[in-house]
C-alpha cells in the first residue's frame, strides 16, 4: 500500500502510517498538479491541504486511489463528484483550526487597540522610545460584533467575554436560541454595525458575502470602531476600506486575508505584494497565517491519520 503526502503537514501523519504502508513525501511541497501527476498512479492514500486542484485528470491518472486525507477545513478544491464516481473516500478536519484562528483574531485585536505594531516598529527600527505617542483602547466592556457566528465566530465570542466585552452577533442561517446559548445577543447587521466597537468577520466566501463588507457598511459603524477580517479577501471591499482609513471614518482594519493574496504565484512565490492599505498606520496584516499553529495542525494530524486508518481498516 503507497500513501504520498504532497504538502506541510503534521510529521506524525507519515510516522504513523508508515507503520502499515510505504510513506513517501513529495519533493515539493506543495506538489504541482505535474508533479502530482507523475506520481499518482500507483498510490492509495494521498495526504495534502489545498494544493494542488484535484480534477478529473488527477482522478483518472490516480488508478489505485482509495482515500484523500485533506489536513485542511475547505473541500472546494476537489471535483468531489468525480472522486465519489470513483469510490474514492474523502476526509477533511472541519473545526479543529477554529481555535487558532480566534486567537489571532484576539491577538489583532489587542494589537491594533495598543498600537503595539508601530510601536515595535518604532522602537527596533527607528530606534525611538516614546511612551506618550501611544495611548490605547481596553477590550474590556466594548462591544464586539461579530458576522458570521459559526465555530470560529463562537470561539471568538467565548474569548472575546473572558475580555469583558459584550458580544452580538449577525448569521441570518441561525435561529435566536443558537445566540442564546452562546451569551451573545443575535440582531441585524445594521443594527450590529451601528452599535459595535469591534466587527469581527468569519463568514465564508460566497457569491453572497463577496464584497458584503463595503462602504455602506461603514457608513452606519462608530468613526473609532476596529474592523477584523480572519475569513477571505473580497469579503472586505478593501478599496471602500482605505476611502474610510484615510478619511478618519473608521478607527482600523485588521486582517489575514486580502484580496490579491493568490494573485500571480501567490505569496511563496516572493512575488511583489502591495496595497495602498500599507500607507495606514491603523492598518494591520498577516499573510493567511489563521491556521498555522503547531496544536491545530496536530490535531487535524491526528483526526486524519484516524479516519485513513478506518478507511483502509488498519
Ligand atoms: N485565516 C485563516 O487562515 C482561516 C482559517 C480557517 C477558516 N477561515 C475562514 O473562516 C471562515 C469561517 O470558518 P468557520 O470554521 O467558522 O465556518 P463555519 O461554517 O463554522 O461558520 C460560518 C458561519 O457563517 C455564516 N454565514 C454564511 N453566510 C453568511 C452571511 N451572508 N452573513 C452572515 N453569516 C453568514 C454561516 O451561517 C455559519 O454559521 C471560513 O469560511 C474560511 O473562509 C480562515
Amino acid at each position: 500500500m503507497n500513501c504520498l503526502i504532497i504538502d506541510k503537514v503534521y510529521a506524525g501523519i507519515a510516522e504513523e502510517l508508515g507503520k502499515s504502508m510505504n510513506v513517501k513525501t513529495a519533493a515539493n511541497l506543495p506538489s504541482t498538479k505535474e508533479q502530482l501527476l507523475a506520481e499518482i498512479a500507483d498510490v492509495d492514500v494521498l495526504i495534502m491541504r489545498v494544493d494542488p486542484k484535484i480534477d478529473k485528470e488527477i482522478l483518472d491518472a490516480a488508478k489505485n486511489l482509495k482515500v484523500i486525507g485533506v489536513c485542511s477545513v475547505g473541500l472546494n478544491h476537489i471535483d468531489m463528484e468525480y472522486a465519489k464516481e470513483k469510490g474514492i473516500q474523502i476526509f477533511n478536519a472541519p473545526g479543529l483550526n477554529a481555535n487558532a484562528v480566534a486567537e489571532l483574531t484576539i491577538s489583532k485585536m489587542l494589537d491594533i487597540s495598543r498600537g503595539t505594531m508601530t510601536a515595535n516598529y518604532d522602537v527596533k527600527v527607528k530606534h525611538e522610545w516614546d511612551k506618550y505617542k501611544f495611548v490605547g483602547r481596553e477590550l474590556r466592556g466594548k462591544t464586539l460584533g461579530v458576522m458570521g457566528f459559526g465555530r470560529i465566530g463562537r470561539r471568538v465570542g467565548e474569548l472575546g467575554r473572558a475580555f469583558g466585552m459584550n458580544i452580538v452577533a449577525y448569521d441570518p442561517y441561525l435561529k435566536p436560541e443558537d445566540f442564546e446559548k452562546e451569551n451573545a445577543v443575535g440582531m441585524g447587521v445594521e443594527e450590529l454595525l451601528k452599535v459595535s466597537d469591534f466587527v469581527s468577520i468569519h463568514v465564508p466566501l460566497t457569491d453572497e458575502t463577496k464584497n458584503l463588507f463595503n462602504a455602506k457598511s461603514l457608513e452606519g459603524m462608530k468613526d473609532d470602531a476596529v474592523v477584523l477580517n480572519m475569513s477571505r479577501g473580497g469579503i472586505v471591499n478593501e478599496k471602500d476600506m482605505y476611502e474610510a482609513l484615510k478619511a478618519g471614518k473608521i478607527g482600523g482594519y485588521a486582517t489575514d486575508v486580502m484580496e490579491n493574496e493568490l494573485a500571480g504565484s501567490g505569496l511563496t512565490g516572493n512575488d511583489t505584494f502591495a496595497s495602498p492599505l500599507f500607507e495606514c498606520d491603523n492598518f494591520i496584516v498577516s499573510p493567511h497565517i489563521g491556521a498555522q499553529s503547531v496544536d491545530a495542525s496536530k490535531d487535524i494530524g491526528l483526526h486524519i491519520i484516524s479516519k485513513v486508518k478506518e478507511a483502509m481498516g488498519l
